[in-house]
């Protein structure tokens, strides 16, 4: 397709966001011009005010994805609010400059709404920013990348199968801020790309056609400390709602010259698309299976092109040195532990062998408040082997260790676990622990973010403090 239709008047019409900070900056919404929510641009340290009307036809509410705010303002699905219905935000920024998202969290329907168009990028800045030789917002691209299955009328198709279910809505064409075949014109000189997943399900390998490494400075939650360092990697796995930022400089590159941002291919990650996928296909008898094939593009860790960079004739600016922040210190490491299995059986995935229940909170899902807990999150419960992209509402934390599991050596060196992370992909048989310092109370959540999964039921409330 060459034109991907405004999703609009169906229903399901884009939410109205009205972003407001309560001293009266107007500049907070960029709005998009996609089907793509606004990008809504925050300083560290201001008061903000956010107005939700839900358009859709189901119920609906919005979650900062990455941000620290109070449970009221979390999004969490027992906020959610039916057709017609409002709700209001207020919360003070307190994460520090990155890039983070917004995306309803209603629970069942996330998948749906966000495949129609409800996310969007919330960029978070501060004035310490400027010390630390970075790009400025002139020279900065967002890439919001996302897969979804167009159909023949040019309007995205989602129908959850079976099979979906199981892996989650892969699509067959590849967007970038809402547009099919992505091309950007770049200065040879350096930008801060900001790369985000925002796809259901879809994991990325993503490289630059001409081989050159990828430079990240930041994850989820920021930009990485100086004790870290610049990142430097042949390429970049990022999962669903994942995020990293990019130091590139394109006047390493000739005048004239053209690079890709793909996706690499790699193998290990099929799950369902093999031999259980035929025999699911089969099971399901012709018409099902029909409608499966015929709007089944690439499977996961097919080959893919995100995005071109044609880079311009002008000559070479040169770059500031980067001078990355000091690393925060953590003031309690804590002796709290918790431990989380997490199992795929019977289409369904299970946290220590529990499904999401509106309020309910288990011992094993209670974290004290200004102290430190180390999560052990270990993949290897009854069922399916399966990768999950597992994310925490209200915290930021730290990747201590992974141990065991089947990371597909293709992939291993892609892995960012540095920085203040908020989603992370554990593999089959994986155990990862991470430390986690909640410091807002209430009832927050945590769930596997391939929002199939999630939608699915496999999600649980933690309760902080
Ligand atoms: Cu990005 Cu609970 O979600
Ligand atoms: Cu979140
Ligand atoms: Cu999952």
């Amino acid at each position: 397709p060459d034109r991907i239709s405004i999703w609009r008047g169906t229903g399901t019409e884009v939410l109205r966001y009205r972003a407001e900070v309560l001293r009266g900056r107007q500049d907070a919404v960029r709005p998009s011009s996609s089907y793509l929510g606004p990008t809504l641009e925050l300083k560290r340290g201001e008061r903000v005010r956010i107005h939700f009307v839900n358009r859709t036809g189901d119920p609906s509410i919005v979650h900062w994805h990455g941000m620290i705010v109070p449970d009221r303002a979390d999004g969490h699905p027992r906020h959610a609010v039916g057709p017609g219905g409002e709700y209001v935000y207020e919360f003070t920024v307190r994460n520090p400059a990155g890039t983070y998202l917004y995306h309803p969290h209603p629970h069942g329907f996330t998948g749906k709404q966000v495949y129609y168009g409800l996310a969007g990028l919330l960029i978070v800045r501060e004035r310490e920013e400027r010390a630390y030789g970075l790009p400025g917002p002139e020279h900065e691209l967002s890439l919001v990348i996302q897969d979804r299955r167009v159909g023949r009328d040019n309007q995205f198709v989602f129908k959850r199968t079976m099979m979906d279910d199981m892996n989650g809505v892969l699509g067959d064409t590849v967007l970038v801020n809402g547009v099919p075949d992505a091309a950007f014109k770049v200065s040879p000189r350096s930008y801060r790309l900001r790369l985000a997943n925002v796809s259901n399900a879809r994991i990325y390998k993503l490289a630059w056609s001409d081989g050159r490494p990828m430079r990240v400075i930041a994850t989820d939650n920021g930009l990485l400390s100086s004790a870290e360092g610049v990142q430097t990697r042949p390429y970049v796995v990022l999962a669903p709602f994942e995020r990293v930022e990019l130091l590139e400089d394109f006047g390493e590159r000739r005048g004239g010259a053209e690079v890709a941002l793909v996706s690499r291919a790699f193998s290990g990650l099929e799950m369902m698309d093999g031999m259980m996928g035929g025999m699911m296909g089969g099971m399901m008898g012709r018409g099902m299976g029909g409608m499966m094939g015929g709007m089944r593009g690439p499977g996961q860790g097919d080959e893919l092109l995100v995005a071109r960079f044609t880079v311009s004739t002008e000559a070479h600016a040169r770059s500031e040195a980067l001078r990355l922040p000091e690393p925060v210190r953590i003031p309690h490491e804590g002796k709290h532990a918790i431990y989380t299995q997490l199992a795929f059986r019977h289409m369904r995935g299970f946290f220590n062998g529990r499904r999401f229940e509106m309020e309910a909170v288990a011992d094993d899902e209670r974290l004290p408040l200004n102290e430190g807990t180390v999560w052990t999150f270990s993949n290897d419960g009854p069922g399916m082997p399966m990768p999950h992209p597992i994310h925490i509402h209200g915290v930021r934390f730290r990747v201590l260790e992974r141990s065991g599991g089947d990371i597909p050596e293709e992939l291993r060196e892609g892995l960012i676990d540095a920085g203040y992370k908020d989603t992370f992909l554990i593999f089959p048989d994986e155990r990862v622990r991470v430390h986690v310092m909640p410091t807002e109370p209430g009832l927050f959540m945590y769930h596997c973010h391939n929002l199939e999964h999630e939608d699915g039921g496999m999600m649980r409330n933690c309760l902080f403090g």
